[in-house]
């Protein structure tokens, strides 16, 4: 058992929102699943066409239904299928995080991650990572307020 897996147990357990590109990290998570790579169960995955079009609503609205953390991941740079999709994310999330800051959630919540079709292995690291980091930083001060819904149905509304 990983040492993620021991502080979940009595402690609280992170939800971690994961706004990925088809194209590349979807894929990444799916071989991921496929190649049986361990990670934690702490992730929803909400499907974009691209990172481009992840929207700072987006991310606030997962932070006010109640996600721990939340990490975008796009293709990488330079190969984005819309030329500058992940790099106009990168700006969102850069300009979010500051947002979280400022209101005192914290922008160590969001990060933003490249991750190609081929590296699922970095799909489970980044689940690791985020999920360590909320672990850390504790549950979302606003979770009490309003649980995370159905990650679909919290970013359409
Ligand atoms: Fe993957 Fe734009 S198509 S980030």
């Amino acid at each position: 058992m990983s040492s993620i897996e021991k502080r979940n147990i009595g402690e609280f357990e992170p939800k971690i929102l994961a706004l990925v590109c088809t194209y590349c990290t979807y894929t990444a998570a799916d071989m991921a699943g496929s190649a049986r790579i361990q990670y934690p169960s702490t992730v929803r995955i909400v499907k974009y066409l691209c990172t481009g079009k992840v929207d700072v609503l987006h991310i606030l609205k997962a932070f006010e239904a109640g996600a721990d953390a939340v990490f975008v991941s796009g293709c990488e740079p330079g190969d984005c299928h819309f030329l500058e999709g992940n790099l106009r994310a990168t700006e969102r999330v850069e300009y979010t995080k500051g947002l979280l800051d400022e209101i005192g959630l914290g922008g160590r919540r969001l990060e933003m991650y490249y991750i190609g079709a081929s590296d699922a292995q970095l799909f489970a690291e980044a689940v690791k990572e985020m999920t360590a980091r909320a672990i850390e930083l504790g549950p979302n001060p606003l979770r009490g307020k309003a649980e995370m819904k159905d990650t679909a149905e919290m970013v359409a509304a």
